[in-house]
């Protein structure tokens, strides 16, 4: 049976298919029409365009959760990340959520409440760090630096002598300042003092070098929404034998499905984000806890795919290239370059708002002029410096010529006489860097 009731004050019909399966209408009450979102060009820190191929990927069909083929290429997606991440680590997986999911699994994980970490700040995601190692009720000690420059080793040295903390945390790229941590031998110090070492490599990963192994980075944990060329959801994670032993030393199985086992150490204080789960979930024992998102395994996998296609050294050199033509065209249109250059991310340049411009009015401009989106700053920065991403699927020549030339004109607009232009800076970088391939050795 199907009734039907007619609203006379909206004349909108609402058909009860329950009984009969009918196909239901195809207007909503509220009247919406189908989504339909405005084409932009994303040169902000993040996120960026998905690279169309990820988002085809997400519409794939879904299957249950322990299908074979479902746990088949949640395996694939272990072996991929463990490329990107330059690693052989065997927990190598994806925690469901946006990048700081990851990061505070990792955290609340590896951290009992009382015991000492030290943290090095550089920008608002170390202290982002900070934030949540408080809420894990850790004992946080931090070493902090002016934003736009990086800690030298001997300053992290220092301070794991003299404070002899559990865990190091820190950042490797802080979007907030641009600025690109060195990170080589950190874990080797953290170890020599007893300590772990965890770092956060959301806006660096697959733009600037990560050598996990190498490095003895313990726990390292990203977002797809940056240089990996997916949208934001899905984390990918990489986990040491040493720190899984961490892990597994505060194993606790949730009640539902324990097999009466008792559990040991302190209980991990967060349920959906308790990485000893986790890596029950995606290990060979396939233990049940929350239920992998299909779409966003597929996106992670498919992002992964992709610079494993192209090869996770030339997927870097991609970023460095067209950042480095970005801040040309920057430094070519006039502006000024936020932070210590030497160490600037590939993947995202800090720009300085040149004085008597309005920075978000430019930036809305911009956006309803062109659909260019740039990014504006927090903290000590906000008002003061712009940032350009050239990341992920945006890292090409054409997206950061078109986003100089948008700028070039809105800066006219705006009544500021530039002395160049960016485009041609820009794309004298690129000649040039191709005859300096083309030279030989
Ligand atoms: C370095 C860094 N860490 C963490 C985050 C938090 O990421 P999400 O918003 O995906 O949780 C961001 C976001 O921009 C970031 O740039």
């Amino acid at each position: 049976m199907s009734t039907t009731t007619t609203d006379t004050t909206t004349s909108t019909t609402t058909t009860d298919t329950t009984a009969t399966g009918t196909a239901p209408a195809h207007t909503t009450a509220a009247g919406l029409d189908q989504l339909n979102p405005p084409t932009r060009l994303l040169m902000g820190p993040g996120p960026i365009n998905a690279d169309p191929r990820v988002t085809r990927a997400i519409a794939s069909a879904l299957t249950g959760q322990f299908d074979p083929w479902m746990t088949d290429t949640m395996n694939e997606t272990m072996a991929l990340y463990r490329s990107v991440f330059n690693t052989t680590n065997e927990q190598t997986f994806l925690v469901d959520g946006t990048s700081r999911a990851a990061i505070e699994a990792a955290l609340v994980s590896l951290v009992a409440p009382g015991q000492k970490v030290l943290i090095a700040v550089m920008g608002r995601f170390g202290l982002l760090l900070k934030e949540i190692c408080e809420r894990v009720g850790a004992t946080v000690i931090t070493i902090e630096r002016p934003w736009g420059t990086v800690f030298t080793a001997s300053e992290i040295e220092e301070a794991l002598r003299i404070h002899r903390p559990v865990l190091f945390a820190t950042v490797q790229g802080d979007t907030a300042t641009t600025m690109n941590q060195p990170l080589e031998g950190l874990g080797q110090l953290c170890h020599r003092y007893g300590a772990l070492c965890y770092v956060d490599v959301t806006a660096s990963i697959a733009g600037n070098t990560l050598l996990v192994d190498d490095w003895e980075l313990d726990v390292v944990s990203a977002g797809l929404q940056k240089c990996l060329g997916g949208p934001s959801g899905s984390a990918p994670i990489t986990i040491s034998e040493r720190a899984r032993e961490v892990i597994e030393g505060r194993r606790h199985l949730e009640a539902g499905i324990t097999d009466g086992s008792a559990g040991v150490g302190e209980r991990i204080r967060s349920n959906y984000l308790d990485l000893a789960m986790l890596m029950d979930y995606w290990g060979p024992m396939r233990l049940n806890h929350h239920t992998e998102s299909g779409p966003m395994l597929y996106a992670a996998r498919e992002c992964a795919r992709l610079i494993d296609a192209e090869g996770i050294a030339q997927t870097v050199e991609r970023h460095r290239l067209n950042g480095a033509a970005m801040a040309a065209g920057l430094q070519g249109l006039g502006l000024e370059l936020f932070g210590d250059q030497h160490y600037r991310m590939n993947n995202v340049i800090g720009v300085k708002i040149p004085d008597g411009v309005p920075g978000d009015d430019l930036r809305a401009a911009l956006l309803t002029d062109f659909a260019v989106e740039i990014g504006t700053s927090f903290g000590p920065l906000t008002g003061v410096v712009w940032r350009v991403g050239v990341m992920g699927y945006n890292a090409r020549r054409d997206a950061v010529l078109t986003t100089l030339a948008a700028l070039e004109a809105e800066l006219h607009r705006f009544g500021h006489a530039t002395t160049g232009s960016g485009v041609e800076a820009a794309m004298a970088y690129y000649d040039q860097s191709k005859t300096n391939e083309e030279q030989p050795a």
